[in-house]
C-alpha cells in the first residue's frame, strides 16, 4: 500500500497519519473545514502528507479511514470509495451524535450503518476501542515482545486481510472478531473498550499497557449485550 486516505483528521485521524508517515506510507488528510485548516498538521508530517477535500482523500487512498463523529457518517463521499477497503473507527455517543433510532434499538452496529451508506465499499471496523493517545504510545515494530493487538471486524475476508497488513505496518497485531454485525463486542462500554490499554485520564506521556492478542480475544468473547 502506498497511500492512506483520511476522512477526518482529528485525534484518531491525526494519530493514524503520524503512524503511517513513520511507516513510510503517504497520507492524504481531510476534514470538514477545508484543506487549508490542516496546514499545521501537514507541515508537521512532512513531504509524505498533503491535505485535500474528503472526496479527494477518498479517491487518493489505496485504503481510506473514516474517522469522524458518527453523526457525520452520511456525509462520507460514496462514489470515490467504490471498491475500496474503508476502515471505520467510529463510535456512537448519543450525547455527541444525537440519538440514532436503529442504534438505540440495538439490532444493528454503527459499522453496519456505514456499510449501508457505502454499499460498494468493503468496511472494516478497527481502532475504535483504543484511546488515541494510547494508539500513539503503544505502537511497536512487528515481532516486539510487548506488541499490542487490536480487534478488527468486517464482512469481507480479503478486506480484513488488507486492513490487518496496514495495521501491522502501523505497529499493531490484529484479532479478527468476525463480521460487522459482531462489532458490538468492541463498542463503548464493552470489556475491550478503552480501559485494557490504560486509563484515558489522567494521561502520562508514554503511558499505556500493552495488551496481547489472547487477552483481546478473551475480552471480546466476554462481552454481553
Ligand atoms: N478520541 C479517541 O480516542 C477515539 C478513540 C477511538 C475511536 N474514536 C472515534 O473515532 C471518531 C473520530 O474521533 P476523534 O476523537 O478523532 O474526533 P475529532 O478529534 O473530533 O476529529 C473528528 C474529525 O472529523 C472531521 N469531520 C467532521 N465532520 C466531517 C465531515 N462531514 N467530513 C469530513 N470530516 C469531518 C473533523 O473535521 P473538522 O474539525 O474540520 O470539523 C475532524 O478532523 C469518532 O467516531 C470517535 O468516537 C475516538
Amino acid at each position: 500500500m502506498t497511500t492512506l486516505g483520511l476522512i477526518g483528521s482529528g485525534n484518531i485521524g491525526g494519530t493514524l497519519a503520524r503512524l503511517a508517515v513513520a511507516a513510510g506510507i503517504d497520507v492524504v488528510l481531510s476534514n470538514s473545514r477545508g484543506p487549508e485548516t490542516l496546514a499545521d498538521l501537514v507541515a508537521e508530517l512532512g513531504e509524505r502528507a498533503r491535505a485535500a477535500t474528503p472526496a479527494e482523500a477518498a479517491a487518493a487512498g489505496d485504503i481510506v479511514v473514516v474517522t469522524v463523529p458518527l453523526k457525520a457518517y452520511r456525509q462520507v463521499p460514496v462514489e470515490p470509495l467504490v471498491g475500496k477497503v474503508v476502515i471505520d473507527t467510529n463510535n456512537y455517543y448519543p450525547g455527541r451524535d444525537g440519538e440514532i433510532g436503529e442504534l438505540e434499538a440495538g439490532g444493528v452496529t454503527s459499522s453496519e450503518l456505514l456499510q449501508r451508506h457505502l454499499p460498494r465499499s468493503r468496511v472494516v471496523k478497527a481502532f475504535n476501542n483504543i484511546f488515541f493517545k494510547h494508539l500513539a504510545t503503544l505502537a511497536r515494530p512487528a515481532g516486539a515482545a510487548d506488541r499490542t493487538a487490536l480487534p478488527i471486524a468486517g464482512d469481507d475476508t480479503e478486506a480484513k486481510k488488507a486492513a490487518a497488513e496496514l495495521i501491522n505496518a502501523l505497529g499493531y497485531d490484529t484479532v479478527d472478531i468476525g463480521a460487522l454485525a459482531d462489532s458490538w463486542r468492541t463498542q463503548p462500554d464493552t470489556p475491550v473498550y478503552g480501559t485494557p490499554y490504560g486509563a484515558a485520564e489522567p494521561f502520562f506521556e508514554h503511558e499505556g499497557a500493552p495488551v496481547d492478542a489472547a487477552t483481546i480475544r478473551k475480552l471480546v468473547d466476554s462481552a454481553e449485550r
